[in-house]
This record gives structure tokens, sequence and C-alpha cells, in this order.
């Protein structure tokens, strides 16, 4: 039974939702708000295709209940896009060719948006780190790192 009111910020717009001490982030944001960028891959903490970024940190959203971060902001891959355009992540990524399946996309456009956010400036060792937890079976990680490097250098300059 849902009995717990939380109240989230969630890409910008506050949301009141009833939620069950068991119910984690990954499927209030699924489930509830219909936010389907949110991967659910291993449900253990070990893919990172459920990345979102939390109150400015980039989290594995299975690993987080709900009704234990009232009044947090929540950020997702349906952030990204403004007003039809993509973010510069978004299309680094398509670019550079850095999806293939797709299935680990959104949670590594959460983890680089929230690397970027911290450090405009981060070496490719600071991307390999940012990226650490999350798992990609197809692209071999390199058109990936470049996309994010050529995010990171046209923020530069
Ligand atoms: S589903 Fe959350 S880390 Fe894999
Ligand atoms: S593009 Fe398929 S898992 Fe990364």
């Amino acid at each position: 039974m849902k009995n717990i009111v939380v109240t989230l910020f969630v890409n910008g717009k506050k949301e009141v939702l009833e939620v069950t001490s068991k119910e984690r982030l990954l499927d209030t944001l699924r489930d509830q708000l219909n936010l389907k960028s949110v991967k659910e891959g291993c449900d253990v903490g070990e893919c990172g295709a459920c990345t979102v970024i939390l109150n400015g940190q980039a989290v594995n959203s299975c690993l987080v209940l709900t009704a234990q971060i009232d009044g947090y902001e929540v950020y997702t891959t349906e952030s990204l896009e403004n007003k039809g355009n993509l973010h510069p992540l978004q299309q680094a990524f398509i670019d550079y060719h850095a999806i293939q399946c797709g299935f680990c996309t959104t949670g590594m456009l959460m983890s680089a948006k929230a690397l970027l956010d911290k450090n405009s400036n981060p070496s490719r060792e600071d991307i390999k780190t940012a990226i650490e937890g999350n798992l990609c079976r197809c692209t071999g990680y390199e058109q990936i790192i470049q996309a994010i490097e050529s995010v990171s250098k046209k923020v530069k300059g």
C-alpha cells in the first residue's frame, strides 16, 4: 500500500507522489512519471543503465528508495533536449557513433552530464572515472569517451 507522500523536483517540475517504503526511484520515475529513458538492467547497482542525477550526483536509481529522498532534485535524460534541440552531449553521441543498441546510452549521458556540470575541462582519466559504473556491451567505450571529450572541448572554447 502506498502511504508515504514525497515531493520531488523532477526535470525542473514539482511532483507530489505517493510511494511505498520499498519503492525504488527507478520505479517511481518509470512507472509513476513515465520517464522511460531510465533503463532497468541489473537491479543491483552494477550496470549504470538506471543512472540519473540526484542533487547533482550521478546515482543508480535502482539503489535509491524514493521515500528517503523527499525534497530532492532529480534529472533524467528527458531533461536534456531543449525546445526540440538535442543537448550537445546527445548530438556528440550521434556524431561519434557512440550509440549502438542504445541500452546504456541514457545512463552514460547522465554520468557525462554530471561530470561536465562539475568539471567543464575533464581529462580523459576523469571521463573514464565518471563512466566506470556504466557498462556498455556494444561500443568498446572509445567512441563514448571521444563524444564526451568533444563536448568538453567545445565548452573550453
Ligand atoms: S539497473 Fe541500476 S545499476 Fe543496473
Ligand atoms: S550501446 Fe549497447 S550497451 Fe552500450
